[in-house]
């Protein structure tokens, strides 16, 4: 088949080199976001005349058909298309005729792309947070039962003074909801629409960019568009707020597998969060904090990557940003599974 972006080119490319250009495999897990954000462009077009409303009735009555049979699990993702972009326009001109392609009009796939990464961010924060504030209550709760507990509080690992077990939880509930406060202090600095960028300058059909930003839940439009289409501090801003909160967890985690090692025989771990060994019966292994003290250095490494990968680069968009998408989900689903 005939590449969309076909122009200047014959379109037609080397097997290797469509594998190696292709994003479907990490992206199709914005394939929600990117329908949110089609459907809102297809009435910001019709609003201002730009389709005609009929045209505009069409693809979005399409783009709802394409969620509900992915989300059914009747429309199987193409692995062979290029990215989620031109699976679900490509799937709707399929299904709904040439109208499907007026889609795109005033649009590219850099500020598309853009919208969508910032519009998955946005509800994995909302996810990630809940998931803070319900450590920060089992931290509190155990607190309370623990008030008068005593035991000994550490500097240099050395026995320094006596401390309650309440009070050296609390310390980890602060550092949580530090985290919670980073993280929703991101969350309004990227709410603006980059939409309407288009592939770097703009375009000279008569959008409307705040009534689209409206509709996708924005406080406004991005104020220069090659910043729209090629900044993406916010996925380094999120990696660096992970990376705390993997921080945290991380040093909770290390105090708990020594509290319950014989050493120390401070804390009793559930069984259900521990494993054993066949031949060593006496043990009773955390695991579970062990893994995640150990997946913060794989989130760690996820923002060294994306600072790596923007580093150099020119404005405005460049193909080196497709590879933010694998580091923000892998700390994004990562985070999640030690929260
Ligand atoms: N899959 C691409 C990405 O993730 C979409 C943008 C492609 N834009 C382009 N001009 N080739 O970045």
């Amino acid at each position: 088949m005939k590449k969309m972006w076909a122009g200047r080119t014959s379109g037609k490319t080397d097997q290797i080199a469509d594998d190696f250009n292709s994003s479907i495999r990490f992206d199709q897990r914005m394939y929600l976001e990117d329908i949110a954000g089609s459907i809102a462009h297809a009435k910001m077009l019709a609003k201002q005349g730009i389709i005609p409303e009929e045209a505009s009735g069409k693809i979005i009555a399409g783009l709802e058909g394409i969620l509900a049979d992915l989300n059914s699990g009747k429309l199987e993702i193409d692995p062979a298309a290029e990215d989620i972009h031109m699976f679900i326009e490509e799937t709707l001109t399929d299904r709904i005729g040439q109208d499907g392609k007026m889609l795109h009009t005033a649009r590219s796939r850099n500020d598309q792309v853009a919208l969508d990464i910032r519009l998955y961010m946005r509800e994995e924060n909302g996810q990630i947070k809940q998931l803070l504030k319900d450590l920060v209550a089992a931290l509190c709760d155990q607190a309370e039962k623990y008030k008068a507990s005593l035991m000994p509080g550490y500097t240099h690992l050395q026995r320094a003074q006596p401390v309650t077990f309440g009070h050296q939880l609390m310390a980890y509930a602060y550092m949580f909801m530090r985290d919670l406060d980073r993280l929703g202090q991101m969350e309004e600095r990227m709410n603006y629409s980059p939409i309407g960028s288009c592939a770097l300058a703009g375009t000279t059909y008569p959008i409307d960019r705040v009534y689209e930003a409206e509709l996708l839940g924005f406080k406004a439009p991005v104020a220069n568009s090659l910043d729209g289409v090629s900044d993406r501090d916010h996925v380094v801003e999120d990696l660096s707020d992970l990376a705390l909160v993997m921080m945290h967890l991380s040093r909770l985690s290390e105090e708990l597998i020594l509290w319950s090692s014989w050493e120390f025989h401070f804390v009793r771990l559930a069984d259900a969060y521990t494993t054993g060994s066949s031949i060593m019966p006496q043990k009773k292994n955390p695991d579970m904090a062990e893994l995640a003290r150990g997946k913060t250095g794989r989130v760690y490494g996820d923002l060294m990557a994306i600072l790596t990968t923007l580093k150099g680069l020119p404005l405005a968009y460049n193909k080196d940003m497709q590879e933010d998408k694998e580091a923000l989900f892998d700390a994004i689903d990562n985070v999640e599974l030690c929260l």
